[in-house]
C-alpha cells in the first residue's frame, strides 16, 4: 500500500503529531507513504511530493507549524491563475490532480485540514479519490467531533495574554480590548475569556451592543473596580454590521479583524475611561502543542491510517469522547460548530459575572 499525506489551510499546533503517527502507524503496516507538501500544491506540479520515513518524523511531534507545509489558497477545484492583464480567473485541476496521484502510484490520501480542505476532500472523494480527513482547527468549529488539536494550545496562548493584560490595565485603571481568532465560532473567546477572568466575552453567536459592555464597565468602576478587560472574537459582529472585512489575496476566504480597535474606542467614548486595545493574531497558531493536543492529534494520526486500512473513504476522524471514529465528512460539512448558548460554560461565566454584552 502506498499512502500521502497533505495538510491543508491555515497550520494548527499538533499538525506534525498527526503527521508523525500517521507515517509510523503506517510504517509499522508496511506500507509507503508520501508526503504532498503545501495542501494540494505538490500534486500540481507546484511544490514537491516527498517520501516520509522514520527518519522524516522523528523529534516532530513537539513541534508547532507543519513539515509538510501548508497554503490556504490552494484548492484544486478553483485554482487562481493569473492572466495577462493582472486579474485572476479560477480553473479546476483536479483531473491533472488526479492524475499525478495516479502516476506516483498514490492509493489513498489522508487529507488534515478545516473546513475549506475538508470541503475539498469530499469533492475528491466524489471524483473518485480515496481519500480519509483528518480534522484542524485551532477555532474549533468543526462538527461531529468534540473538539480539535491545536485550539487547547490557542486558548492557553490567549488566556497566558489575557493574565498579561491584567497587571498593566489595574495599574493604570484601563479597559484592555483583546482581539482572539475565531471567524465564525467564538469558542477561543469564551474558553480563554473564563479561564483569563475576563469581564466581558462578545463572541458571534451572542448578539452584544456596546451600551451594555459599557453599562457593565461602569457598574464596576462604581464598585471599585477601576479596571477591565474585554476578550472579542474576530467574528464578533460590531453593533448588527455584516462583519469587518480585511484585505485577501486571490484564491484566499474573505479576512476578519479590526474589531477589537472599534470595540476599545466606542468604549472609551461612552465610558470617558481610557481604551487599549490588541489584536493577539497568529501568536495563537504558533509555537508548541500542548500535552493534550500532542495526544488528540496522535490518536488521529493513528485513527487515520486505521481508517485507510478498513477503507473508510470519505470519512474523517473525530473525538467522540471517549472514543476516535470515523463519521461521513459530509457530515462534519453541514454546518459550523457553534457556541451553544446554553452550554454550561456560558452559563457559568454567567453566573460568575462576566458579561456577553446582551
Ligand atoms: O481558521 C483559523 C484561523 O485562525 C481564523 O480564526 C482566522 O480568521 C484565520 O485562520 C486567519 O488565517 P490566515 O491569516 O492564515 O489567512
Amino acid at each position: 500500500m502506498r499512502i500521502a499525506i497533505s495538510t491543508g489551510g491555515g497550520d494548527a499546533p499538533g499538525l506534525n503529531a498527526v503527521i508523525r503517527a500517521a507515517v509510523m502507524s503506517a510504517l509499522q503496516r508496511g506500507w509507503h507513504v508520501l508526503g504532498i507538501k503545501r495542501g494540494y500544491m505538490g500534486l500540481l506540479g507546484e511544490d514537491e511530493v516527498i517520501p516520509l520515513t522514520s527518519d522524516s518524523v522523528r523529534g516532530i511531534a513537539h513541534l508547532g507549524g507543519t513539515i509538510l507545509r501548508t497554503t490556504n489558497r490552494g484548492n484544486p477545484f478553483a485554482y487562481p491563475v493569473k492572466q495577462a492583464d493582472g486579474s485572476f480567473v479560477e480553473v479546476d485541476r483536479t483531473d491533472e490532480l488526479m492524475d499525478n496521484a495516479r502516476n506516483l502510484g498514490i492509493e489513498a490520501l489522508i487529507t488534515i485540514g478545516g473546513d475549506g480542505s475538508l470541503a475539498i476532500a469530499q469533492k475528491l472523494f466524489e471524483k473518485g479519490m480515496r481519500v480519509v480527513g483528518v480534522p484542524k482547527t485551532i477555532d474549533n468549529d468543526v462538527s461531529g467531533t468534540v473538539t480539535t488539536f491545536g485550539f487547547d494550545t490557542a486558548v492557553t496562548t490567549a488566556m497566558e495574554a489575557i493574565d498579561k493584560l491584567h497587571t498593566t490595565a489595574q495599574s493604570h485603571d484601563r479597559v484592555m480590548v483583546l482581539e482572539v481568532m475565531g471567524r465564525d465560532s467564538g469558542f477561543i473567546a469564551l474558553h480563554s475569556g473564563v479561564a483569563g477572568n475576563a469581564h466581558a466575552i462578545l463572541i458571534p453567536e451572542i448578539n452584544w451592543e456596546i451600551e451594555k459592555v459599557c453599562q457593565h464597565i461602569m457598574t464596576r468602576d462604581a464598585q471599585g473596580k477601576k479596571f477591565a478587560i474585554v476578550v472579542v472574537a474576530e467574528g464578533a459582529r460590531f453593533e448588527g454590521e455584516v462583519g469587518v472585512m480585511g484585505a485577501s489575496l486571490p484564491g484566499q476566504a474573505v479576512r476578519v479583524g479590526g474589531v477589537a480597535d472599534r470595540v476599545a474606542k466606542a468604549i472609551q467614548a461612552c465610558t470617558g475611561k481610557e481604551c487599549r486595545s490588541m489584536v493577539l493574531g497568529h501568536l495563537q497558531r504558533g509555537g508548541m502543542p500542548t500535552g493534550y493536543d500532542r495526544l488528540l492529534a496522535t490518536r488521529f494520526g493513528g485513527a487515520a491510517t486505521e481508517a485507510v486500512a478498513n477503507g473508510k473513504w470519505g470519512h474523517m476522524v473525530a473525538l467522540q469522547t471517549p472514543h476516535i471514529v470515523a463519521i461521513p465528512i459530509v457530515e462534519a460539512l453541514r454546518e459550523h460548530k457553534k457556541v451553544d448558548q446554553t452550554h454550561d460554560l456560558v452559563r457559568t461565566a454567567r453566573k460568575i459575572g462576566i458579561s456577553f454584552g446582551d
